[in-house]
């Protein structure tokens, strides 16, 4: 009924846990580096080539350091000249991008991979888990449209409520909690003129798809890094699609970035969405990231990637450590920083994501639905974005 999903998220600020753990490393090491006595100006060559000889390791790992440091930022920036040279360079150049090595680290003095794939041959073999109906009381759902009520909204441009979302009082809100057979739930596209209109022709490409891996870009922002790392079974089963607004598109072809003839740059299927429903592309966003199950209604995994991240794994492999060997419907990454959604609310107001009365409204109802103050998943920081 509802689709499993894998998000896949870097933070979207310098937070990330890898930049702390490499700045943290830069830092010690600098530290010891200095030595606690003064020297006079003879000693001076002798004393330098003393320490040159016992830390030369250490400044080799520290330009290591700040090539990766650089490198993984550099991925993370937005300047759309940087970031077409990376997507020009071969895959085996140096940096972050389209490294296939895995991601380790060390639990119990143990470095273990962070991902548990199985082995390439293995994945080949992966099948699509169809899992049985469950038992869910729920018979039937019922996403609500316009058509529904009386609802008489206009399309508002800079209000968080518009014909796209509808507008849901906390009555009908608290309603559509309660398990029966039949659920009405808001769940966007409320209206058909709504916005975030798809053509016929992508949708139906949409339709076939039964596992999706898919990112955005709207208002001219990040270009496309191109997957890597999938099995051949991967690249016949999983649909890769991007979506694009016409300001995207406009950017990327004046980069030089054309869709080809059959829809697709490189891996990506590209699907030029019209008619945004707000002001705020933060907000579009969402639209693709978190009803990836009404964009794409046939398929039963979807695997979301944001933007500035390339995704180099092997999606089915992916969806089978993380959902199928455990038995999961989710599965997120941890949040780089926080673990409470209120201090993520204040570091929303505070980097201008949101103004504060916004922010406010949903705080507030967080409270009355009685969120934790610190909400943890299985011991780690978990963290729901207010927006
Ligand atoms: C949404 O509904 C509330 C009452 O339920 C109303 O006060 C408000 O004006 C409506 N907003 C829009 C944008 O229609
Ligand atoms: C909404 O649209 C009106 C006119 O179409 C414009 O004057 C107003 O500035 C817009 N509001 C926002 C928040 O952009
Ligand atoms: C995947 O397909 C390519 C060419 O179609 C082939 O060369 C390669 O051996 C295949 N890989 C596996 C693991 O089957
Ligand atoms: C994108 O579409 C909108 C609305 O149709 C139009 O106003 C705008 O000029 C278009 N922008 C580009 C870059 O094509």
């Amino acid at each position: 009924m509802f689709s499993n999903s894998v998000s896949i998220t870097m933070s979207d600020d310098d937070e990330s846990n890898e930049t702390n753990r490499f700045r943290s490393t830069t830092r010690t090491r600098r530290k010891r580096k200095k030595p606690g006595h003064r020297t006079t100006t003879s000693e001076l060559p002798r004393c330098f080539l003393r320490l040159l000889l016992r830390y030369w390791i250490l400044l080799v790992l520290l330009l290591a350091f700040g090539l990766l440091l650089f490198e993984s930022t550099r991925i993370g920036t937005k300047s759309p000249n940087s970031e077409h040279n990376q997507l020009k360079k071969s895959p085996d150049s140096s940096g972050n991008l389209n490294r296939l090595d895995p991601t380790t680290k060390v639990i119990g003095g143990v470095r273990q991979r962070c991902l548990k794939l199985l082995p390439p041959e293995e994945l080949e073999h992966l099948d699509i888990l169809d899992r049985k109906d469950s038992t869910s009381p729920v018979k039937k759902l019922v996403y609500l449209t316009g058509t529904d009520s009386s609802s008489s909204h206009v399309r508002g441009n800079g209000t968080r409520f518009n014909l796209f979302t509808g507008n849901q009082s906390f009555a009908e809100r608290e309603t559509s909690f309660q398990v029966t057979e039949t659920v009405s739930v808001h769940c966007g596209f409320f209206n058909e003129n709504g916005g975030f209109r798809i053509e016929d022709e992508d949708k139906m490409f949409m339709q076939t798809c039964q596992v999706v891996v898919s990112t955005c870009a709207f208002g001219g922002g990040d270009n496309l890094y191109q997957p890597i790392g999938m099995s051949n079974a991967s690249t016949q089963k999983v649909c890769y699609v991007a979506f694009w607004d016409n300001v995207t598109l406009a950017t990327q072809e004046a980069e030089g970035h054309k869709i080809g003839d059959n829809g697709y740059i490189g891996k990506w299927r590209v699907v030029v969405v019209k008619d945004l429903p707000f002001m705020d592309q933060r907000l579009n966003g969402k639209i693709p990231k978190m009803l990836s199950h009404r964009l794409f209604p046939e398929a039963k995994y979807s695997i979301w990637v944001d933007s500035k991240s390339q995704f180099r794994r092997d999606p089915l492999g992916v969806l089978d450590a993380l959902l199928w060997r455990t038995n999961s419907v989710l599965a997120i990454s941890e949040h780089g920083a926080r673990g409470s959604v209120y201090d993520e609310a204040k570091a929303v107001v505070k980097k201008h994501k949101a103004t504060p009365e916004e922010v406010q409204v949903q705080i507030n109802q967080y409270r009355r639905d009685k969120l934790p103050e610190d909400k943890r998943f299985n011991g780690k920081k978990l963290c729901l974005k207010p927006l």
